[in-house]
C-alpha cells in the first residue's frame, strides 16, 4: 500500500515535498496529469472527470489514500469524488480508499481556527489568495473562510497564466513580472496590500520567493505544504484502516511527455527528477 499524490503537473510536487519529510517511512506514488495541464481553465465538469481518472490510476497502482495536490482539483472535485463516486469504487475494489484535499487545512493556518470552533475569530484583517481562474470560480476559499472566521475579508485574485508558465519552465525574469502584476493588481483591487496572503495554487509554491519579494513584509504568506502533510499525518493515525507502506519507497508518474522535469522542477526537487509514464 501507497499514498498516491495528485496534481495536473509538477506544482503538487511543492506538497509531495512536504509529505515526505513529514513520512519519510512511508511509500509515495506522484502522478502528474501533463497530458492535461494546465486544469485552471477547464470547466468544472471536465476537472472532476480528469481527477477521477487520476485517483483511479493511483489506487489500481495500491494507493490507500490520494492526497489532491491541487487546489483546482480539490476545489471542483474533492466534495464530488467523495460523495458520488468513491463509495461505490470502494466497494467494487473491496478495499478502503479514501481522498483528502489541501483547501481545508490551508484555511485553518489561514484563520487559525479548526473546524471544530467554527466562527471563533474576531479578526478583521483582509486575506488575499493568489489561485488559478478555477480555483477563484468556485469560490471554495470564501465559502471555507465565512464558516471558520466570518469577520475576515478574502479576496481572490486569479492568476490566469502563472501555472502554465511555471509548468513551461519560463524564466525567473517573466515569473517576477507575472507575479508583480498579480500582486499590483490584488492590492489595487484591496485598496492596500493583504494582511495575510495564500498561495493558493501548488505551482505558486515553487516560486514562492518572488511572491515574497513582491509582497511588502507586513503581509504574511501562508503556505500549503506543511500544514497539509500534517492533516495527512492526523488523518493516518485516527485511521489505521488506510496502509501508507514503510519502504520509502518513490515513485513519479506523467500521462504526458516521460523523462527529465524542467529546471525549475529540479531545483525544487533539489535533484534531478525523472517521470516514468503512467
Ligand atoms: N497546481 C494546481 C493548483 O493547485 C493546478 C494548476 C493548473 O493546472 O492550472 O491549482
Amino acid at each position: 500500500m501507497s499514498i498516491g499524490v495528485f496534481d495536473s503537473g509538477i506544482g503538487g510536487l511543492s506538497v509531495h515535498r512536504a509529505l515526505v519529510s513529514r513520512l519519510p517511512e512511508a511509500d509515495f506514488t506522484y502522478l502528474a496529469d501533463q497530458a492535461h495541464a494546465p486544469y485552471g481553465g477547464l470547466s468544472g465538469e471536465r476537472i472532476v472527470e480528469l481527477t477521477r481518472a487520476g485517483a483511479e490510476r493511483l489506487f489500481d497502482r495500491g494507493a490507500s489514500l490520494v492526497v489532491l495536490a491541487c487546489n483546482t482539483a480539490s476545489a471542483h472535485a474533492l466534495r464530488r469524488l467523495q460523495q458520488t463516486w468513491l463509495p461505490d469504487y470502494r466497494e467494487a475494489i473491496g478495499r478502503p480508499v479514501n481522498l483528502l484535499g489541501l483547501i481545508v487545512p490551508t484555511i485553518e493556518a489561514a484563520t487559525g481556527v479548526a473546524w471544530a470552533e467554527e466562527g471563533a475569530s474576531e479578526s478583521a484583517d483582509v486575506v488575499g489568495v493568489f489561485s488559478t481562474p478555477g480555483t477563484t470560480a468556485s469560490r471554495v476559499y470564501e465559502i471555507e473562510t465565512a464558516k471558520r472566521a466570518p469577520n475576515l475579508r478574502l479576496v481572490s485574485q486569479p492568476c490566469h497564466d502563472l501555472a502554465r508558465m511555471i509548468e513551461a519552465g519560463a524564466t525567473r525574469e517573466s515569473l517576477r513580472r507575472e507575479i508583480g502584476e498579480q500582486v499590483e493588481a490584488l492590492t489595487l483591487r484591496i485598496g492596500r496590500p493583504p494582511d495575510r496572503a495564500i498561495l493558493g495554487c501548488t505551482h505558486y509554491e515553487l516560486v514562492a520567493d518572488l511572491f515574497r519579494e513582491a509582497l511588502p513584509p507586513t503581509t504574511a504568506l501562508i503556505h500549503q505544504p506543511g500544514p497539509t502533510a500534517e492533516a495527512l499525518a492526523r488523518y493516518l493515525e485516527t485511521h489505521p484502516e488506510y496502509e501508507a507502506g514503510k519502504s520509502g519507497e518513490r515513485c513519479f508518474l506523467t500521462t504526458g511527455r516521460p523523462g527529465e522535469q524542467n529546471a525549475l522542477a529540479a531545483a525544487f526537487w533539489a535533484a534531478p527528477l525523472r517521470f516514468e509514464a503512467a
